[in-house]
């Protein structure tokens, strides 16, 4: 995810701009810049890759000028370049600007700005803004920002110089985190709080709607309407490890606590203003192109795989197309029936899974259209894929993917929508009930995230078995074996996913008096039947957990825990119902001492076979 630094003091602000920068790197990046203020000019450098790489196009040629601004870059809009690495800046060069976030409305303002004789050069959604700025601009910075604030929408923290105003950063947060360090004749600003503490613990974090005016000696913040806010300072207390993962214990997590922010920047855009339609621009497909397809595989590995499982019951509920799902290890070797007729979907999180990539590799030899689902812009598969959809969930630091998870299902809906739209296989009322619903996801992930104590004390009940099963029918059964994956890999329980169906086919003969048994009840088409399997397993005295929608009044009768999420269409409730079970994983690890954002054996990403 982006990072922003800024500086505003005596001292030569590029020393802060590095060295705060440096501080973010391990929120993972692929280019970044800085801009200082020299009096004359404006001293813009950036550089794709490393920050070394900026090191070495700033060397013996540092910026002398105190005032300054500084970005790491996590592509979206936009390949990885040095063009599309920020700071952006307007044509006169007299506007610069860092911004973590998506500007949404980019495509109508830049057309506009474009027809006023605007000239842009890199493809992101960010250049809008300075040169919104330079049309704006009325003398007054504050004001001038306050009228761009007006007319960008989406999410953003935003730093914003100028030339003409050597003594003044202006910063807005909406929907990203945003700080501002308090120093005695100096004073920063930044995306996250690792970059600033080794300056300053005096701080004040900005709310939605917020600008600060930062000069060297003074700070003033403002809310929407230019009124003046009376903020109160808050002292971090948290050491530099602490503060890299935002006060949570471990990555993982911070990050399932930041799937409502993932999951809701990954739907942002692709909704229609009416709520009519889904709308993936960059796919363009039309009913010819649909037509044409009569297989779709998906193909993955570990929990992308899982989330393809989810996504082949989207589509072929949604779309009415048959998906066959398969793991990129055994596909590459299947000598896979696959020809000009076929799409393949690849999803990674990474984008560099070696068995997917040469999966993929494979799929396009035999002919097939190809799609990647991937969180890395400008990763080997993206590269690869004839068409690439991203989820933007940030990038994923614990080895246990969590958050690329959830958006990956966001991702799989909206296509399925998107197919089902163009294949004319749902009605204009279905379409708009669900995209209500997909929009009320995040809120609803925030409730359930809100209220871990039970699930804290289940982990510390049965933390230390050795065996849990998992079990559910339909969607149930394919969240059941994410959840199940979670827990072995970071907690090293055996743990394993069956559906509800089979068990007595086998698995029963494992069902003894004690046994924990995590029982997913979500879905309504297969409720009673799930409800009859619960029995069977709660008749060999088993230990079940449900995981029901909110106004089951029935698994209560059957069961001593029931974990309730927040209802909505089945079609959705993995969304929700994988985090408890994510939560569940986490806490069970912890009861037992064990390393979680790096679990034994593991890797973040596998590039060997
Ligand atoms: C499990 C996990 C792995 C990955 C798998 C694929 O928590 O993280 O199972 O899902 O290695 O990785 P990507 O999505 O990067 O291709």
């Amino acid at each position: 995810m982006c990072g922003i630094v800024g500086y505003i003091g005596d001292k030569k602000a590029v020393e802060f701009l590095i060295e705060g920068l440096t501080k973010l790197e391990y929120r993972g990046y692929d280019s970044a810049g800085i801009a200082v203020n020299c009096g004359l000019n404006i001293f813009v450098e950036k550089a794709v890759g490393r920050l070394d790489a900026l090191k070495e196009k700033l060397k013996n040629r540092e910026p002398e000028g105190n005032i300054g601004i500084g970005h790491t870059r996590w592509a979206t809009h936009g390949r990885p370049s040095d063009s599309n690495a920020h700071p952006h800046t307007d044509c006169s060069g007299k506007f610069v600007v860092v911004h973590n976030g998506i500007i949404e409305n980019y495509m109508a303002l830049k057309e506009d700005l474009i027809s006023r004789g605007h000239k842009f050069i890199s493809e992101t959604d960010t250049e809008v803004v300075p040169h919104l700025l330079e049309e704006l601009y009325n003398g007054n910075f504050l004001e001038s920002v306050q009228k761009v604030l007006n007319k960008i929408e989406g999410s953003y923290s935003l730093v914003f110089m100028s030339k003409d105003n050597p003594d003044t950063l202006i910063c807005a947060k909406q929907d990203n985190p945003l700080v501002v360090g308090l120093g005695k004749g100096e004073n920063f600003i930044a995306s996250d709080i690792p970059a600033i503490i080794s300056k300053t613990r005096d701080t004040y974090i900005l709310n939605d709607g917020e600008i600060a005016v930062v000069k060297k000696d003074s700070v003033k913040i403002f809310n929407r309407k230019g009124e003046p806010v009376g903020k109160k300072i808050f002292h971090v207390s948290w050491n530099a490890e602490a503060a890299e993962k935002g006060g949570y214990e471990h990555f993982m997590l911070k990050e399932i606590n930041e799937q409502p922010k993932a999951v809701r920047d990954t739907m942002s855009k692709r909704i229609l203003k009416d709520d009519s339609a889904v709308i993936l621009e960059e796919l363009n497909w039309d009913k010819k192109f649909l037509d044409d397809i009569n297989k779709i595989y998906i193909v993955a590995c570990g929990t992308a795989y899982h989330a393809g499982l989810v996504g082949k019951f989207y589509i072929e509920k949604l779309a009415r197309k048959l998906v066959e799902v398969d793991l990129a290890s055994e596909y590459r070797y299947r000598d896979p029936i696959v020809d000009e007729n076929t799409l393949v979907i690849v999803i990674s999180q990474s984008g560099e899974t070696s068995d997917t990539l040469a999966a993929l590799k494979e799929s396009k030899r035999l002919g097939a259209k190809t799609l990647a689902v991937t969180n890395v812009v400008g990763s080997s598969i993206a590269r690869e894929a004839e068409f690439v959809i991203h989820t933007w969930a940030g990038p994923e630091i614990a080895v246990a993917s969590t958050k690329a998870y959830t958006t990956q299902l966001i991702l799989m809906f909206m296509l399925a929508l998107y197919m089902a739209e163009i294949g004319k296989t749902i009605s204009p009322e279905r379409t708009k009930e669900l995209i209500d619903l997909l929009k009320k996801i995040p809120a609803q992930i925030s409730e359930t995230l809100s209220d871990v104590d039970p699930i804290k004390t289940f982990a510390r009940q049965y933390g230390f078995n050795e065996d849990v099963f998992y079990i559910g029918r339909s969607l149930d059964y394919d969240v059941a074996l994410e959840g199940a994956l979670k827990l072995k890999e970071i907690s090293y329980i055996h743990a394993e996913a069956y559906a509800s169906g089979e068990l007595k086919h086998g698995t029963l003969a494992l069902i003894v008096e004690g046994v924990p048994v995590i029982a997913l009840a979500t879905q309504k088409s297969v409720y009673e039947k799930t409800l009859s399997n619960i029995k069977e397993v709660k008749a060999r005295d088993a230990v079940v957990i449900g995981i029901a929608a909110e106004g089951d009044t029935e698994l209560e009768k059957y069961l001593d825990h029931v974990i309730f999420v927040p209802n909505t269409d089945e079609l959705l409730i993995p969304l929700l119902a994988v985090v408890p079970l994510q939560l569940l994983a986490y806490y069970a690890a912890i009861t037992r001492g064990c390393d979680v954002d790096k679990p034994r054996n593991l890797a973040k990403s596998v590039t060997v076979e």
